[in-house]
């Protein structure tokens, strides 16, 4: 039985060190020293010894019990101490590496040119308005001079959510909003977006945006609206940039007109760009019309304005050569990163 207590030790002993982590050396305690153990297995049999063989074996057994538990805790703490340097080199960071800069957003194209815009006005004595997206019937279209019979509605595809609450089609209701609140004089612009029931394409999306802009004062005259309105132009378009101003209708102004620029393609020649014109229409104007004034409490009789309703797709479109809106909306970063 010493015998076979000692070969218990050796084999023990000899597994314990060739053990290659902590699974297998719980696998050796359960084998060993476990309840079903082969050192338990063993003692179970010391009923068959003398009473005095007993005590020896028996002092035997504990021994090695001990020394076998003392060198299962050694190595188990030997194996940890190896793990944890293994993860401590596999994670170590090598801090004179280089560092992959993150890329960090910018602006938009509509956003850089609306600024630049608003930055224009604001040094010609304008204040920046905004107003709801969603409007009432009466500030989109009736006090604009469009009654609710007026062909001219239909040329406007309006988003309606009630008969009377639509998404706005122009910021031209901000014309009314203001005349109702301030007294003139007045000089303000609108930017913000307009919504129209249109199929997309290169040139029409359900959203864009325009910048309206509107003056009242005292003797304002055309001449006003066309110096104020080339001045506009050659300061986002350069000085060598050529405006035509063709008569045009718009129920709220009279005379009203639209402002075209000669195509940067060609010049006028006529190219892609510009759809074989030689001009591309950038926004729409005219005097503000005397019962428009009226309708906000403006005696026309005494006070006269201008208004103007910029396209801001189309303006920025012009200024960097981009021939399709939906560039604009689609976020490709091959396409932002060239701002
Ligand atoms: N609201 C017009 C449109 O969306 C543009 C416009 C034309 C605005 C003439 C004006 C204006 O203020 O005077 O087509």
């Amino acid at each position: 039985m010493k015998a076979a207590l000692e070969a218990i030790r050796e084999t023990a002993h000899q597994q314990l060190q060739a053990a290659r982590d902590l699974k297998e050396l719980e696998d050796l305690r359960v084998k060993f020293l476990g309840k079903k153990g082969e050192l338990t297995a063993i003692l179970k049999q010391m009923g068959s010894l003398s009473p005095e063989e007993r005590p020896v074996v028996g002092q035997l057994a504990n021994q090695i019990r001990e020394s076998l538990e003392q060198e299962l805790a050694a190595r188990t703490q030997a194996l940890k101490a190896a793990q944890l340097e293994e993860k401590l080199r596999a994670e170590a960071i090598d801090v004179t590496m280089p560092g992959s800069a993150p890329a960090p957003g910018h602006r938009h194209p509509l956003s850089l040119v609306l600024d630049e815009i608003k930055e224009i006005f604001l040094g010609m004595g304008f204040d920046v308005v905004e107003g709801p997206e969603v409007e009432t019937d009466y500030y989109n279209f009736e006090a604009l001079n469009l009654p609710k019979d007026h062909p001219a509605r239909d040329t406007q595809d309006t988003f309606y959510i009630t008969d009377n609450i639509l998404l706005r089609t122009q910021t031209s209701p901000m014309q009314i909003r203001t005349m109702e609140q301030r007294k003139p004089p007045l000089r303000i612009i609108a930017p913000g977006r307009v919504y129209r029931s249109d199929a997309v394409d290169a040139t029409h999306s359900p959203v864009f945006h325009q910048i309206e802009g509107l003056v009242v004062d005292r003797g304002i005259t055309m001449a006003d609206l066309k110096g104020c309105l080339e001045a506009i132009v050659k300061r986002l378009y350069g000085e060598e940039a050529v405006v035509r101003f063709r008569p045009h209708h718009f129920p709220f102004t009279e005379p009203s007109a639209e402002v075209d620029i000669q195509c940067f393609g060609c010049h006028g020649e006529g190219c892609r760009l510009c759809k074989g014109e030689g001009w591309i229409e950038i926004l729409g104007c005219g005097m503000v019309h005397p019962k428009v004034l009226s309708i906000c409490g403006i005696d026309p009789e005494e006070y006269s304005g201008f208004a103007f309703g910029i396209g801001l797709e189309r303006l920025v479109m012009g200024r960097y050569a981009i021939d399709d809106l939906r560039l604009f909306y689609e976020n490709d970063l091959r396409f932002l990163s060239q701002f």
